[in-house]
């Protein structure tokens, strides 16, 4: 049976190739995307996922959510990460379709609403989507499948700050009500993500598999690889959102560890997750207050990478 997914993106040259294994894969059953600020504005990030779709041949829903951070000034958007378009600054095609006329944080409650115990909500930006959806209707987290969610950093450190992760940087105070809902939740981080890595053979064979969608693939991959080079040292660029689609399909790839998260929201360590592992005792108690998730801290990177490639070739 595929997993019935709603996809929460910043499309965003590694959210356009998580879509891209969302629309394909015979094992997901993507119900809708909604879309966010935070690689890009959010009517860019909306023109891009409505791209994408269209380019696979689908007509699936977009709902434009968060243009901003619930509480904090909007940071600039990377424009040297993904390109000003978000795609590595190359051409695109025009779109045709419209979003749909809900809000995000709608889509997201009626959808969870009308199949109770199957959703998968899988956000792979800055989470105030799924914020704004639980302050709509607190009852979805109990009627949520799952939560996943790539962002944050346990061990590995951070990619904005020392500490923090991207996706919870842009929205910290989303962030720590997301994490801590108390609905079933998998953090995706830097910890696993840093150890996958997408390389130029790889996005050969996703080009040759993909048609039109596999011209932006790889035209935008060509753009976010020379950061890569700069930032880490590495040919080819880690396929960050991929990596929460790669755990809910292929889990034994992975290793996680259960216990409680907390985000911090303010100060110098704004944005970073905080891990205390369940069933360590730590003097100071509030460490262990909040529901208990679970973070992924190892994985086969090769095989997460190769999968990906696998996937779209
Ligand atoms: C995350 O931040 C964004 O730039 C990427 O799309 C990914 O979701 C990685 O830190
Ligand atoms: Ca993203």
């Amino acid at each position: 049976m595929p997993h019935p997914i709603i996809f929460d993106t910043d499309p965003g040259v590694d959210d356009a190739q998580a879509i891209a294994i969302a629309l394909r894969h015979p094992d997901i059953e993507l119900l809708g995307m909604t879309t966010t600020y935070g690689n890009v504005d959010v009517e860019t990030a909306t023109h891009n996922a409505l791209l994408l779709a269209e380019l696979a041949g689908r007509e699936i829903p977009v709902a434009q959510g968060a243009a901003a951070p619930m509480v904090k000034p909007r940071h600039p958007a990377p424009a040297h990460i993904h390109g000003a378009n978000g795609l590595g600054n190359i051409e695109l095609p025009a779109v045709r379709g419209r979003p749909d006329p809900r809000s995000a944080a709608q889509f997201i409650v009626d959808t969870v609403n009308a199949r109770p115990g199957e959703v998968t909500l899988m956000a792979v930006g800055p989470v105030g989507n799924l914020a704004a959806a639980l302050q709509l209707d607190p009852a979805i987290i109990d009627k949520v499948k799952q939560v996943v969610i790539m962002g944050g950093s346990v061990r590995e450190g951070g990619n904005v700050t020392p500490v923090a992760e991207a996706n919870m940087f842009n929205d910290p105070d989303a962030a720590a009500r997301v994490l801590t809902a108390g609905w079933p939740l998998t953090l995706v981080g830097l910890d696993v993500t840093h150890r996958c890595v997408l390389t130029p053979a790889h996005m050969a064979r996703i080009e040759a598999g993909q048609g039109a969608l596999g011209e932006v693939l790889a035209g935008s991959y060509a753009f976010y690889r020379d950061f890569y080079y700069e930032f880490l040292g590495i040919d080819g660029c880690c396929p960050h959102d991929s990596c929460a689609l790669a755990w809910l399909l292929r889990p034994e790839l992975f290793i996680t560890s259960r216990g409680h998260l907390t985000v911090a929201m303010s100060g110098d360590a704004e944005g970073q997750t905080i891990f205390a592992p369940e069933g360590r005792a730590f003097i100071e108690a509030r460490w262990s207050r909040t529901p208990l998730v679970d973070v992924c801290l190892g994985v086969d990177g090769k095989a997460v990478s190769d999968w990906i490639a696998d996937t779209l070739a």
